[in-house]
């Protein structure tokens, strides 16, 4: 309102009100940045808003702005935009002599009930995605209508702002300076010539939270009331109307990019984005920054006491300077993941874990003490939703990386075409069985197709039972085999642990194999914990029953990655083979080349199981699991009943089965398992001989454990420490975590596309974080 008079008076808007409209009205000053505006009360409580331009308002822009209007009141978003009160004989627009020589326009609009967004510091993620659908019906609304009025030249138009380049000299600081002059570089060569080709329309062009305004919803949360001030509405690319939204609506907020996600996903629910926009969201956001920055320097320029622009144009520019430096890839993957088509709506992390306490079942728990909301994958990769890269190295499930993209496409093309199940002729079936037993020894060769590895491990059961006739068997202590009753009460890290009912009493179980920690230590310890399998076999003998199985992982998981001592498994495996029993190896955790030197890890112990269970890295995410059995066991299991499985095997999973197992041999990932792997376990001696925290470190290919113990003589678990390690390694970008029956063992098992750099880093941190425990 800089240099206008204080005319006209309050007393002036009552008149005009009731001169030209015939309201009887009481008039209030509105403040307002171009025109001079009254509340305007009538005596039946209906509340207006008098707008009187400045003088020599050019009429085109106002009659433009009566006419979107006009057009919006047939429109969805109706309600949320201010109506045009029309004369008794239907104008709308008309002249006022201000007095000052000059002419000035009146018009009235409705008031629209509620208060600017800017006065709302927490703005709850359902706001922002109304916000976000509200302005894409908007411009679904205006995409038919046109006018003179659109047309014009503007300063704000995110088209031209290349036009306010001439600023730039008047910023200050050369660091900013420099910064403005890069992203207009970058606007001018990389982002406007994308522009040719995108939808143009009418858009409001300044949705931003002074022209949002809210009220209070029946639960009390803010809802939005309406959009005002269409005075900057121009034609333009359609999308600018989004990336001014979220500019805004990013400013000042603690987590800038999940604000513009929740924003874009609302938009994109209702109005579906292009890929070229989806692609320019970010630049534009960039480049309205810029336009704002220039605007205010200018205005500062002008006149150096303006305490308001001092004071607004420093959350813009913060946002500049914090966008400037994120990742543009990483910006635009986070607003592609917030187009998804998935229909979910976004929450942020607080509010997944309210719903998750509500409504999944309660005996789940969440990583980490400040849960991690993941939005992205991509090979070793991990993104959250704030844009933050982790390397994942204890993911073992996505093992060719993290939605590999033959993977990805191997199932989404197959879903396209067909999806039945096992009793169809399906070319992917008998391929996938060709080639998964082509990887195994002789004799195994059936392969039994299942969801999980449950149902594997429940299917080795019961292929075991039929073999033998026997449903006795031995397993390891603290090992896991599954979550259904027949592999609870042989697991005993379940069923000897809280909430557990103890083994079952056809379940018998031996020490763990571990020559570190567990009874028997030194070179000949495989015998010594074989001989605790034959003990256990004539302890069942002596009971007058006989021997059915003995299941075991080929390397320990839960465990505590423990690598079995050498030649435990092929010892037990004989002595159990000579009882009349068969061998399980359960390897559901670590198959498919992670140990580098085989593609399955029993080869790596020198064993031949008689059934073989598969699960986690075969789908690389996809569900799916396996039994690989021999000839004879499969027959056995041939008693007039019927195995099938709905799920298991179907066109889709051999599909994704077979592109993993592609994968692995295409990209070397056995023998890369191998090389990144020992360079990882030469590091990490490398750090046990350095940090006394570090009691071992075992592992084989990329399945890894480093034990962590505060003597290590006692061995006294140094379980704490293990936890304070994991948290300190996430808050650098490295996710691991802990397991072992005293929780003091660091577990890497990560995706095989780990590179000897992210080996290298991961040292790195390891070390900065050991070494806050004190050096040896
Ligand atoms: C060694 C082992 N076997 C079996 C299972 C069960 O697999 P799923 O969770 O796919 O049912 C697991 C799962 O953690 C496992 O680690």
């Amino acid at each position: 309102m800089t240099g206008e008079s204080q005319f006209p008076t309050v007393g002036d808007a009552e008149s005009i009100a009731q001169e030209i409209w015939d309201l009887d009205c009481r008039a209030e000053p509105l403040a307002g940045e171009v025109d001079r505006n009254f509340l305007l009360v009538t005596d039946s409580g209906d509340r207006w808003v008098l707008k009187i331009s400045r003088e020599n308002t050019d009429r085109v822009d106002l009659d433009y702005q009566i006419e979107a209007l006009r057009f919006l009141e047939a429109s969805a978003v109706s309600h949320f935009v201010q109506r045009v009160l029309p004369t008794a004989d239907g104008r709308f627009l008309l002249p006022y002599d201000r007095g000052g020589g000059g002419r000035c326009w009146v018009r009235i609009l409705s008031f629209l009930n509620g208060s600017p967004l800017v006065n709302i510091r927490e703005r709850p993620p359902a706001l922002l995605e109304e916000i976000g659908r509200t302005l894409a019906h908007l411009d679904l609304a205006l995409r038919d209508f046109d006018h003179p009025g659109a047309h014009r030249d503007h300063p704000w138009n995110i088209e031209r702002i290349h036009d306010l380049a001439r600023y730039t000299e008047q910023i200050t600081e050369p660091a900013r300076r420099e910064l403005v002059e890069r992203q207009i570089d970058n606007f001018n060569h990389e982002v406007v010539p994308r522009f040719e080709g995108l939808e143009r329309s009418v858009i409001h062009n300044d949705a931003n939270d002074h022209n949002l305004l809210v009220r209070s919803g029946a639960d009390g949360e803010p809802v939005l009331a309406g959009l005002i001030d269409f005075g900057d509405s121009l034609q333009s690319i359609t999308i600018a109307e989004l990336a001014i939204a979220i500019t805004y609506l990013m400013l000042d907020q603690e987590y800038p990019l999940t604000a513009a996600a929740l924003v874009t996903s609302g938009y994109a629910s209702v109005r579906q984005l292009s890929t070229t926009e989806k692609g320019l969201l970010f630049d534009l956001i960039l480049a309205r920054l810029c336009a704002s920055v220039l605007m205010s320097t200018r205005g500062l320029h002008l006149e150096p006491e303006n305490e308001y622009l001092q004071i607004s144009s420093g959350p813009v520019w913060r946002l500049l300077e914090r966008m400037s430096i994120i990742d543009p890839n990483e910006a635009t993957r986070t607003i592609e993941d917030a187009c998804s088509t998935s229909g979910a709506p976004v929450r942020d992390a607080d509010e997944i874990v309210a719903v998750r306490k509500r409504h999944f079942g309660f005996n789940l728990s969440i990583s980490y003490t400040e849960p991690l909301k993941i939005v992205r994958g991509e090979g070793q990769y991990l993104f959250d939703d704030k844009g933050r890269r982790y390397l994942d190295l204890v993911n073992n499930v996505c093992h060719v990386g993290h939605c590999h993209p033959s993977v990805v496409t191997a199932a989404q093309q197959q879903m396209a075409e067909l999806n039945t199940n096992t009793r169809y002729l399906h070319d992917n079936l008998a391929e996938y069985a060709l080639r998964l037993a082509g990887t195994f020894p002789e004799p195994l060769e059936v392969c039994f197709f299942t969801n999980s590895g449950t149902e594997a491990n429940d299917l080795a059961l019961r292929l075991a039972r039929a073999h033998t006739g026997s449903r006795e068997i031995i397993v390891l202590d603290h090992a896991y085999h599954g979550h259904s009753p027949s592999l609870v009460e042989i697991s005993p890290y379940k069923c000897e642990g809280q909430g557990g009912e103890g083994l079952a009493e056809h379940a018998h179980k031996v020490p763990m194999p571990d020559a570190y920690r567990g009874p028997h230590r030194g070179s000949n310890a495989g015998e010594k914990y074989a001989d605790e399998v034959r003990a256990e076999i004539a302890e069942i003998e002596g009971k007058g029953r006989r021997l059915g199985a003995f299941m075991a992982e080929s390397l320990i998981g839960c465990g505590g990655q423990v690598i079995p001592a050498p030649g435990f498994l092929s010892a037990a495996a004989d002595a159990v083979r000579s009882a009349g029993g068969v061998v399980i190896a359960d390897e559901v955790q670590v198959g498919f080349g992670r140990v580098g030197s085989h593609l399955w890890a029993f080869e790596s112990q020198g064993l031949v199981p008689d059934i073989v269970t598969l699960g986690k890295p075969i789908g690389n995410g996809h569900p799916m699991a396996a039994v690989v059995t021999t000839k004879e066991i499969a027959s056995s299991f041939v008693t007039g009943m019927e195995y099938f499985n709905t799920f298991g095997g179907n066109p889709v999973s051999c599909a994704v089965g077979l592109a993993v197992l592609d994968v692995i041999e295409r990209q070397g990932l056995q023998q890369h398992a191998l090389e990144v792997g020992t360079r990882l376990l030469d590091g990490l001696r490398g750090l046990q001989e350095r940090h006394p925290l570090v009691g071992d470190v075992r592992g084989l290919g990329l399945f890894l454990g480093v034990e962590l113990v505060r003597d290590h003589e006692t061995l006294e678990p140094a379980d704490t420490e293990a936890s304070q390690v994991i948290d300190e390694m996430k808050a650098r970008g490295f996710l691991l975590s802990t397991d072992g029956p005293l929780h003091n063992v660091l577990k890497i098992k990560p995706p095989m596309v780990l590179t000897e750099q992210d080996v290298d880093e991961t040292l790195v941190a390891l070390d900065e974080v050991l070494s806050s425990f004190g050096r040896a």
